[in-house]
């Protein structure tokens, strides 16, 4: 495993649509590995590909330390409720701001044996489900910001 020079904002890769995996290639497990070790080292509550300079559906998440989610093509099937606070990303470090989420999403995606499966989240994970699902979609959460960024660190994803 290897840690990964995460990329930030302004970088031309986090603006891209990223590929379907199609197959789980032994490339493919040593970068959700890698993406894990990356993101427990920066401290973040997820990950996704792009922020590591792949094009690939792949994200990871975490938002209690001991429980990592690996998503694969993954896709938001229900939404409900909302949510507003600060949201910060492993993208751009140190900074935050206030954004409004769905607080209950459930996605359906593909594990490491390419087997569907779902993840239902609230509160935190449903916000860091939305903020990686975005970043496949080469969307940052500056986008979606109300009001001023802020120098404070929240979780970053
Ligand atoms: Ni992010």
């Amino acid at each position: 495993m290897a840690i990964r020079n995460i990329r930030e904002l302004g970088d031309e890769v986090l603006t891209k649509k990223c590929k379907m995996v199609t197959e789980m290639t032994p490339r493919n497990k040593e970068l959700i590995e890698d993406m894990l070790e990356t993101m427990y080292e920066a401290g973040g509550v997820g990950l996704a590909a792009p922020q590591v300079g792949v094009l690939k559906r792949i994200v990871v998440i975490d938002v209690t330390g001991e429980d990592p989610h690996i998503l694969i093509n993954p896709r938001i099937v229900e939404s409900s409720g909302e949510q507003t606070g600060q949201e910060g990303c492993l993208s751009l470090p140190g900074k935050s701001g206030q954004v409004t989420r769905p607080n209950y999403v459930k996605a359906v995606a593909l594990d490491v044996n390419m087997r569907e499966f779902e993840l239902e989240g609230t509160e935190l994970l449903a916000r860091a489900i939305c903020h990686e699902l975005d970043h496949l979609e080469g969307h940052m959460y500056v986008e979606k910001v109300e009001g001023p960024l802020q120098d404070v660190t929240e979780e970053e994803v």
